[in-house]
């Protein structure tokens, strides 16, 4: 098959780790015949940079004409005192509502590998946990209106979050439709305790719910779900939440795989074409120093060819070739922990993972 596939490599160490999975991609397309066609657009600073927009008209046909795209990370320093619209993050938003990617699947799981970089109680670590987050991506507090006024004790800043039944319907059934491939069971999360969003959210979900008869559901205050994801982790299958919710709690999981270097996503639309996003930041701390964990891209990559080109072994050979590395011990700075191993840096890395494909 040929694939035209837009690559978003955006700020810091996104440019790093896009390339680390755009050689894997080239391996892959090489071994199982297929065609892939890269075509690279500017967003965040670096666009910012070029163009003075953080989301170029651009960038946005060209991600809409590809067949997929695969995005690195965007934001630093460097624009971080911008005003609101003109920050990188904007671009990112951008681009997310321009695609219509309502959907964001984070997927979270304790490699046996990687045991030993789990930070938790060992009794919790023998149990394991493999969960898969789905994060409502197009709403919220991230797109309501926001702004500044004078308020009763001087100047104040306000952003409004709000859910209509119909992008919780939608987020309900994405999250049900991944239950039933998986274990067959969704908790929901909110603050329906404080917030009306939340009891629309939570009056909608048991609604869909009916629907879905073969999956069971059941709802979980946020609070007590950042307690039960460190205390229980392995009592998750599918979890449905909110844009902030989600944007909090999946970094939460990250660290409990190991690392945020290891989780990959796929924000999805109403049809197959999606962005394929490493869940963590540009991390700007460790920027050109080739140390990031390409792997959360990689492993994003394999989510694509999964979720948008219906490529099954393709995304098996890329999830294997992972699963080795880390069998044999090879690691990047973020999941060495006190293993002893000596960590390699994200192009070394990139190569032992291809010589495993
Ligand atoms: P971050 O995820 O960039 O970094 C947090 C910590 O995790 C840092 O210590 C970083 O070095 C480490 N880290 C992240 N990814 C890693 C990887 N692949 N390998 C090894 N270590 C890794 O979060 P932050 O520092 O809060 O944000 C930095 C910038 O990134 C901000 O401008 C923020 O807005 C932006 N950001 C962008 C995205 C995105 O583009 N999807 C996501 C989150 C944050
Ligand atoms: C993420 C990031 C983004 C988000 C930011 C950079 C806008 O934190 O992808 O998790 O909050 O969605
Ligand atoms: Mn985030």
């Amino acid at each position: 098959m040929e694939k035209n596939i837009a690559l978003l490599r955006g700020d810091g160490i996104g440019p790093e780790i896009v390339d680390s999975a755009v050689k894997v991609l080239e391996v892959i397309a090489e071994k199982f015949g297929h065609k892939f066609n890269f075509t690279p657009y500017l967003i965040g600073g670096a666009a910012i940079d070029a163009t003075g927009n953080p989301l170029p008209q651009e960038t946005v046909d060209g991600c809409l004409a590809a067949d997929s795209v695969l995005l690195g990370a965007v934001g630093g320093p460097k624009w971080d005192t911008l005003p609101a619209n003109l920050r990188p993050e904007k671009g990112l938003l951008g681009i997310r509502s321009a695609m219509g990617l309502y959907t964001n699947l984070r997927p979270a799981k304790l490699y046996p590998a990687l045991k030993e970089e789990c930070p938790l109680r060992a009794d919790i670590v023998a149990q394991g946990f493999d969960l898969m987050m789905v994060r409502e991506l197009t709403g919220g507090i991230y797109f309501g209106e926001r702004g500044r006024r004078e308020g009763k004790y001087g100047p104040e800043a306000w952003d409004t979050e709000a859910y209509s039944v119909m992008e919780v319907e939608r987020i309900a059934r994405a999250a049900f439709e991944a239950a039933r491939k998986r274990r067959k069971n969704v908790i929901s999360i909110d603050k329906a305790n404080v917030l009306e969003t939340s009891r629309l959210w939570r009056e909608t979900v048991h609604r869909i719910a009916e629907e879905y008869p073969d999956v069971s559901c059941a709802d979980m205050l946020v609070d007590n779900a950042a307690m039960q994801l460190v205390r229980r982790p392995s009592q998750f299958d599918v979890v449905v939440t909110s844009n902030m919710f989600g944007d909090i709690l999946s970094d939460e999981a990250s660290q409990i795989t190991g690392s945020i270097g290891m989780l990959p996503s796929a924000s999805l639309g109403a049809t197959t074409r999606g962005l394929y996003e490493p869940i963590h930041g540009s991390a700007p701390d460790i920027a050109g120093q080739d140390k990031a964990n390409p792997i959360a891209t990689v492993l994003s990559a394999a989510m694509m060819l999964r979720y948008a080109f219906d490529m099954m072994d393709e995304a098996d050979c890329i999830e294997k070739a992972v699963d080795k590395v880390l069998e044999d011990g090879i690691r990047t700075a973020d999941i060495v922990g006190s293993s002893g191993i000596e960590a390699i840096g994200c192009k070394q890395m990139t190569e032992e993972i291809i010589k495993r494909l």
